[in-house]
């Protein structure tokens, strides 16, 4: 029988020296010398060096073409420390080819310099890439750590329906013909939540599914129309005790997929997050503090509505921020003059022309011993609380990324667990309130309909370094409330019905008190490895209008066919 390989192409090592091997892989690189060849050979496991004889290569070879050798392992003379086979070679007896390949396309070696449109339809030659390669591997440990603990504490793995009814999750579904009956639907699930509480309501106490959630959403580098969801429900769980649960699953995965032992996670309530950082989101990384400044302080004159004023601490030692060019970005947000930056160590202003320029006052403030712990201060004044609330948030994150290049490459988590929001949130647009979360949540303090933005929820978010990855509540377990709620939102007794009947239904029937959580799996792991772009996590993302470029997907489908299904098109 023909064998492909004895070993794979990151296996060797000088304890196989002498050894007869024969390898698989493609041609990684090839370095053509007078009388022989040096060719890398790669494979999943790595990279291989070969040495042939010239006259042994008896067809053209060029990278990319897949082959077999056979030969014998030596030392090598000049060992190379990047490669985990880096102290042997093969002095090659024979070679085949296996396949041959096209030139490839793209360049998967260096995908910065790539149209990123083109790297999305030979996506499959990219998966070549390592570090697409890493960000695979990475996921399935994560799929295994998850399975293990939910295993562990005795969670039952349960699938549920893809083909279902929208429950208006807050995006656009998706939907899908029915093929029996003209103009009927199903749609694909944001989200298993109606049928993990009706399973809790068929009395499994605990449950679990790595599931796939279909969201038809505006892009974002951190969204993906199908994404993946770590989803759990648990019964007779009052909120502390299921946040715990979710706070030992974090502990758990960071212990096993980086040996992190100590992790402290700190639980904020939105209110003091909103108070303390300005976002449900924060990102204590960077441990910014704003620092309220008492408005007697501001010259009169300007009539300013808003400051914001934060410090960055020290013991990051921040080496090479680059004020002068966060200067720049800054003026484009806001008035030069409302700009005071100032750094604590070289004893800089770095904005001569700020309003505050020789103040008494802003000398006392940055004399007073509670600055000796701080780096920088930044006060930043606005005109409106307006402008403020708007760009806040860049802003932040700008310096966040200044921070990145001097702190952000350690390997830090700081989870946080966000609790009691808002149960409703007001859309200015759509002029109403919508759930803050979801309809199922449950509220915590009482139903006062004249002050809908007072009512809190059991409700929790996870953020890790910043970024939102799984979002939770205690649910409601009874059907007078859960249809108050309904109500409340504006939904119709017609709509309520037809969406939920089944729903409140099921609630009559001795629901058992539950809650749980959805944790996006693809944003999890983008947080742990500190990247932005989830696509770099899923094997086959879809590009920024969710078309998939590989496959060409979606699919126009021919006028006559659509109306058979029910479909009438709406021409633009
Ligand atoms: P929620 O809608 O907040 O809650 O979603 C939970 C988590 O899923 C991830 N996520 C996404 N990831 C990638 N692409 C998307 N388009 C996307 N949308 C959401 C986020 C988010 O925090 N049923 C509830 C959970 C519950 O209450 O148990 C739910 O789905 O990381």
């Amino acid at each position: 029988m023909y064998i492909y390989r004895t070993h794979n192409c990151g296996e060797l090592r000088v304890s196989n020296i002498t050894n007869q091997v024969i390898l698989s892989g493609w041609i990684h690189s090839i370095r053509k010398m007078k009388k022989k060849y040096f060719i890398d050979i790669r494979d999943y496991y790595g990279i291989t060096q070969l040495l042939i004889k010239k006259e042994d290569v008896k067809e053209i070879i060029k990278n990319e073409y897949l082959i077999r050798i056979k030969g014998i392992v030596v030392k090598r003379k000049f060992v190379n420390k990047n490669l985990k086979t880096g102290e042997i070679e093969i002095i090659v007896e024979k070679i085949n080819i296996i396949n041959k390949s096209k030139k490839l396309p793209i360049n998967i070696y260096n995908n910065l310099k790539e149209n990123k449109n083109k790297l999305l339809k030979y996506r499959y030659l990219n998966i070549r890439n390592l570090e697409i390669k890493k960000n695979l591997i990475i996921k399935s440990k994560v799929l295994n750590i998850i399975r293990d603990f939910f295993n562990k504490n005795k969670f039952l793995e349960i699938e549920t329906p893809l083909l279902v009814k929208s429950t208006s999750e807050g995006a656009r579904t998706f939907i899908i013909p029915y093929r029996n009956k003209k103009g009927y639907f199903y749609s694909l699930p944001q989200s298993p939540q109606t049928f993990k509480q009706l399973l809790m309501i068929g009395g499994i106490d605990k449950y679990y599914q790595i599931v796939k959630c279909f969201r038809d959403e505006d892009y974002r580098q951190d969204r993906q129309p199908e994404f993946l969801q770590l989803d759990i429900e648990e019964s007779f769980v009052n909120i502390k005790q299921i946040i715990n649960r979710i706070v030992k699953f974090i502990k758990f995965l960071l212990n096993k997929l980086y040996d992190i032992r100590f992790i402290n996670i700190k639980k904020i309530s939105y209110k003091n997050s909103i108070k303390l950082y300005n976002t449900d989101k924060p990102d204590l990384r960077n441990k910014i503090f704003i620092i309220f400044i008492k408005k007697k302080y501001i010259n009169k004159k300007y009539r300013l509505k808003k400051i914001l004023s934060f410090i960055i601490p020290n013991f990051f030692n921040i080496i090479n921020f680059d004020f002068n060019n966060l200067l720049i970005f800054l003026k484009r947000k806001i008035k030069k003059k409302y700009i005071y930056i100032f750094d604590f160590k070289n004893k800089v202003n770095y904005n001569k022309d700020n309003i505050f320029k020789n103040k008494y006052i802003i000398r006392k403030i940055i004399n007073k011993k509670f600055f000796s712990k701080y780096d920088i201060l930044f006060l930043l004044l606005f005109s409106s609380k307006k402008k403020y609330n708007k760009i806040y948030n860049s802003i932040i994150n700008k310096i966040n990324s200044f921070l990145l290049k001097s702190i952000y490459s350690k390997q830090i988590y700081i989870p946080i667990v966000i609790y009691n929001y808002p149960l409703f949130k007001f859309n200015y647009l759509k002029k109403k309130y919508e759930s803050f979360h979801h309809p199922f949540t449950e509220p915590k303090t009482k139903i006062n309909e004249s002050k809908k933005d007072k009512i809190l929820a059991n409700s929790y978010d996870v953020i890790i370094n910043g970024i939102e990855i799984g979002s939770g509540s205690i649910r409601i377990n009874n059907k007078k409330l859960q249809k108050k709620i309904f109500l409340l939102l504006g939904l119709s007794k017609k709509k309520i019905n037809n969406n939920f009947g089944f729903f409140l239904r099921a609630l009559e029937y001795g629901t058992p008190p539950h809650g749980g959580i959805g944790i996006g799996i693809d944003r999890l792991i983008s947080s742990l490895l500190n990247k932005k772009d989830i696509k770099d996590f899923i094997a086959f993302p879809k590009n920024f209008y969710s078309k998939d470029l590989m496959i060409k997907s979606p699919t126009k489908i021919n006028r006559k066919k659509l109306l058979k299904l029910g479909i009438s098109i709406i021409k633009k």
